[in-house]
């Protein structure tokens, strides 16, 4: 690939284009050992050798991070008033990166931070039909058929019923709850979705539709990517190569 040298080195994390420009006029950066001051020069991203005061650059195209999505955090680049997931991703030098698709911002777990826009694209695309798994502890009473509901498609109040939807429940138990009418006794489920869309509040909205109310949600999986648990909450990691070429080749 080719491109610009104050895109190579922003890209590098050497600043804004307007830092880089000034560093590239101080004489400070080598290209195949030759001083450069024209910061508008193509690089050749893979037989070209960038040096900056001394140190070679190791530009990289793509970055991949798995984010364990804390709640209370907004999946957004940029926020005036929230702290956004992107923000969390403090090793990355690049200024480029979004996440792949939306997480409510109480619900956990995994998202997929990148700039990988084709990628991205293939991803969240409504004619590929990617799955997405969830862990959700719902209160209420399900309708007894709940499960055969969620593989037909649900009226959630859009124009079109959900695609077929896999429920599993995990686990059933009792639970008080209290609210303004007092004291209540509720069931509280454990559960597993699987989806194929990614629609507003979808996996909230799908519970409501058939009796529950979600308390707790977090994702699982996406695709062929599956949520490392060694993360904790706010943490992340770069995705491996294994991890990148499987969710390729699966898109
Ligand atoms: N469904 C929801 O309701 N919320 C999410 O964050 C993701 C899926």
């Amino acid at each position: 690939m080719n491109i610009r040298l104050d895109k190579y080195l922003a890209d590098s994390g050497f600043g804004t284009r307007s830092n880089v420009k000034l560093l590239v006029r101080s004489g400070s950066v080598l290209v195949n050992n030759k001083i450069v001051k024209d910061a508008g020069i193509k690089i050749n991203t893979e037989t070209d050798e960038v040096i900056v005061k001394g140190e070679k650059v190791c530009f990289e195209e793509f970055e991949y991070y798995m984010l364990n999505k804390p709640a209370g955090v907004i999946t957004a680049t940029r926020d005036k008033n929230d702290r956004t997931v992107v923000e969390l991703i403090k090793s990355s030098k690049r200024r480029d990166l979004f996440p792949v698709g939306r997480l409510d911002k109480d619900t956990e777990g995994l998202l997929l931070i990148t700039n990988d826009g084709k990628l991205s694209y293939d991803l969240l695309s409504p004619g590929k039909h990617v799955a997405k798994r969830y862990l959700a502890h719902v209160t209420g009473e399900l309708m007894e058929n709940a499960g055969e509901m969620f593989s037909e498609g649900l009226d959630i109040g859009d124009d079109k019923p959900t695609k077929p939807a896999k429920l599993t429940i995990l686990s059933v138990s009792d639970k008080q709850i209290s609210d303004e009418d007092g004291i209540k006794n509720v069931k509280e489920y454990v559960t597993e979705v699987e989806i194929t869309e990614g629609r507003y509040h979808q996996v909230k909205r799908m519970f409501e539709a058939v009796g529950g109310k979600v308390d707790y949600l977090k994702r699982l999986s996406m695709a062929s990517l599956v949520l490392d648990e060694a993360l904790a909450p706010g943490e992340y990691r770069r995705l491996t190569d294994e991890e990148v070429a499987g969710l390729k080749s699966k898109t």
